[in-house]
């Protein structure tokens, strides 16, 4: 029989206690919520009532239910309150010899059967459970921020702690609702393990001036389908919470230099930056603990007129190539309402993406979403042509060819010598360095790279990416063309992997270290990011998408362009493309998609 839970305590109510507390609450068990001070007290409880008043706003809550939800806590000052409780979860800031102070005194305090929990992210359970008299009654209850929302538990257990107290904790997250994954205890667990090397990375881009804030975080929302970007997740993290835990697993998971904290968060912390929860980190918000962004001084202002900072006027637009990014990206010129040049190789290659083009948009037709008169009139703007000399007029180019630099190269020459002067030369590379590409011209200011997504016509985003020569208008112009085609275009530098897959791909590539080290399956793995963290997709599922060939390519690349050692492909990933296991297009990749 699994034991009952009949009142558990919480010890500290900052980001994360003060939602654990909710998350039992909620669930008709009793808490006794502890915190250091009467102001500290009064802190949570304000977040509480502020987390459960904004769910009855939002009708997710009756107020009754909220009324009998408040009623189960009792808020009290030290851990002596904690007597008669059959669970303690403590939620104090990152520090060891913080909780082991807590754990002995809990061990003191509580009665001897009571499990005692930490939802530490990143410290030795083992360490932590040696501070009491006893270890096998200590595990790690880890939840995701905002607690009462994502699904995800991590159980930790130890070496010590006891079969049955592992079964019991499984059991009480299951009544709570959750999704539980048990693991071993090592450094960030699965989910962090995965997460804070993108994060510290995505703060060395922010820090570096590769891109702005709003740019990486626009980026993997909408190239990835992530809740949140990067930044604004360090902010609702705490920039001193996830101080504290890069820094641990720095020194706990083999000092990989990813794990070193970029100096930027130290700066912030001192600074009492330390995001949602003071009201200013990477963004400001309207008051400290409130969700709400509002204007700062480093807010992108909206330009009036397009014009006026040296925007290029654009109406025709000439494609050249006729693969999938080729074909997708004429539909989106069409449908927004330029007039496009498409130049490919040869009449039949025209038919063939003139076909696609129609199939697409009459698919718009079925559902409802583009007249019959609009898909006519965007066939009749798209002129089909096979050689280049169709672009002489044109006013902006947008080369989708095949991913080979000497191609790509041969092209931007001969595209020099037939475009009229003032043209915006654009490249889709997504690997390639654009500066080698624009060099092949005599105006590289004129060249920049416009990575679209695919399906071109559905994913919101395209990277524009501007070279150490592209001149301010060129860059100018690209975005107001995202614009205009519906698109967010977040700007970057020349650099592998641009924004998005510089920061995914790592952490793909982490997971099937992860994998191929046993500490979990893919299935757990997957679970983890999906519900701990909101992602879309699992690593492997995503991997398994992608193409793991295509993967390992741009890992690799990754990897020579940055030297970062924690970048070299994982073994496992060679492997399985070595062996033909390449994904769902073949098949079989991390999973056999041949059986249902
Ligand atoms: N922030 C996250 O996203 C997140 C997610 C999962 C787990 N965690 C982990 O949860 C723990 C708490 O992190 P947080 O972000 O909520 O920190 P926080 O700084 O927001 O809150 C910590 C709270 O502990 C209180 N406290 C400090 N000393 C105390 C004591 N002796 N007795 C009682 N209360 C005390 C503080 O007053 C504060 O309210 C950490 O171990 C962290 O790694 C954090």
């Amino acid at each position: 029989m699994a034991r009952e839970f009949t009142s558990v305590g919480v010890v500290g109510l900052g980001t994360m206690g003060a939602g654990i507390v909710e998350v039992f609450a909620r669930n008709g068990v009793n808490v006794v919520a502890v915190e250091i001070s009467e102001a500290a007290l009064e802190r949570g409880r304000t977040t509480l009532t502020g987390s459960t008043d904004r769910a009855v706003a939002k009708g997710k809550l009756a107020e009754a239910d909220r009324d009998a939800l408040l009623s189960r806590v009792d808020f009290q000052v030290g851990l002596d309150a904690l007597h008669a409780v059959d669970l303690v979860i403590e939620a104090v800031p990152e520090h060891l010899d913080l909780k082991q102070r807590i754990f002995a005194e809990l061990d003191r305090v509580c009665k001897p059967e009571a499990i005692l929990a930490t939802n530490t992210s990143s410290l030795s359970v083992t360490e932590i459970s040696v501070a009491t008299s006893r270890p096998n009654q200590v595990i790690g209850i880890h939840f995701f921020n905002p607690a009462p929302v994502m699904k995800l538990v991590e159980v930790v257990r130890t070496v010590v702690t006891s079969a049955d107290v592992v079964a019991d904790v499984e059991a009480l997250c299951k009544r709570l609702g959750k999704v539980d994954v048990t693991i071993s205890d090592r450094a960030g667990f699965i989910a962090n393990a995965l997460l804070f090397g993108y994060l510290n990375h995505a703060v060395g881009m922010f820090e570096s001036h590769y891109a702005t804030r709003e740019d990486i975080d626009a980026a993997m929302k909408l190239g990835c389908g992530l809740p949140m970007g990067p930044l604004a997740l360090m902010d609702l993290i705490g920039l001193d919470t996830a101080y504290e835990i890069l820094d641990t697993m720095y020194r706990r998971g083999g000092r990989d230099r990813r794990h070193a904290p970029v100096p930027l968060i130290k700066q912030m912390v001192t600074a009492g930056l330390l995001g949602r929860k003071s009201g200013r980190g990477f963004y400001t918000y309207e008051r400290p603990g409130s969700p709400v962004v509002v204007p700062d001084e480093y807010t992108p202002v909206a330009t009036e007129s397009a014009l006026a900072d040296g925007t290029r006027g654009i109406t025709k637009v000439g494609v050249v190539g006729s693969g999938t990014m080729a074909t997708g990206i004429i539909e989106v010129f069409a449908k927004a309402g330029y007039e496009v040049v498409s130049v490919t190789r040869g009449a039949e290659k025209s038919a063939k993406v003139f076909e696609a083009v129609k199939t697409s948009l009459n698919k718009g037709v079925v559902r409802g979403k583009l007249s019959e008169a609009d898909r006519d009139a965007a066939l009749g703007r798209i002129n089909w042509s096979a050689t280049l000399e169709h672009l002489a007029d044109v006013d902006l180019v947008v080369e989708a060819v095949v991913e080979e630099l000497s191609v790509k190269k041969a092209l931007f020459a001969s595209l020099d010598e037939i475009c009229k002067p003032g043209v915006v030369l654009a490249t889709t590379t997504s690997s390639l360095p654009v500066i080698d590409v624009a060099m092949a011209t005599q105006r590289p200011a004129d060249v920049v790279g416009l990575h679209f997504f695919n399906p071109a016509p559905i994913m919101p985003l395209v990277e524009v990416v501007q070279t150490i020569r592209t001149s301010a208008e060129t860059t100018a112009t690209a975005k107001a063309v995202c614009a205009a085609l519906g698109k967010t275009g977040v700007v970057c530098g020349d650099r592998s992997g641009f924004i998005v897959n510089a920061l995914l791909f790592p952490y793909l590539n982490d997971a099937v270290r992860m994998l191929e080290a046993s500490y979990s399956t893919a299935d757990d793995i997957d679970h983890a990011m999906k519900l701990g963290c909101g992602y879309p997709m699992g690593p492997f599922e995503l991997l398994d998408v992608v193409g793991l060939d295509v993967s390992l390519a741009i890992q690799r690349e990754l990897y020579l362009e940055l030297r970062e050692p924690g970048f070299a492909p994982a073994p496992l990933l060679e492997h399985l493309v070595t062996a033909g296991y390449l994904g769902r297009k073949t098949g079989r990749g991390f999973r056999d998609h041949t059986r249902r």
